[in-house]
């Protein structure tokens, strides 16, 4: 029982020892231009899509006719596919 105790603390004290000298002295990625961090993209993905989930509105605000899939596609395609690409062009956000 004291072995357990005795690994506990220590685990409770090392982790955010070594935490500490991986940001410290591990160069962790923290530059735009460094590589993503090991499965960031997911990680960030589960917070981004709870609250996505969260405040999505639950029908669609503008209703579901070929009008406004139209006006949809002109919108996107004027405002947002420079940064997010069009259909056969990449983005640089992937
Ligand atoms: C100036 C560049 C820019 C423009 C213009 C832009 N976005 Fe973005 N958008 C970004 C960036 C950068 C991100 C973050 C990308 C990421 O998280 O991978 C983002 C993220 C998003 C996301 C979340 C994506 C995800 O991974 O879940 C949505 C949704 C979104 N944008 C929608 C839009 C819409 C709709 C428009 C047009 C009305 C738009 N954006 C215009 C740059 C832009």
């Amino acid at each position: 029982m004291g072995k357990i105790l005795l690994g506990f603390i220590l685990a409770l004290i090392l982790i955010p020892v070594g935490g500490f000298i991986y940001l410290r002295f591990g160069h962790p990625p923290v530059a735009v231009s460094d590589p993503a961090f090991p499965h960031e993209k997911q990680i960030v993905h589960i917070a981004l899509n709870a609250r996505i989930d969260r405040e999505m509105p639950k029908a669609a605000p503008f209703g579901t006719s070929e009008e406004v899939f139209e006006t949809g596609a002109r919108v996107y395609h004027a405002q947002c596919s420079a940064c997010h690409g069009s259909l056969g062009v990449n983005s640089d956000f992937g």
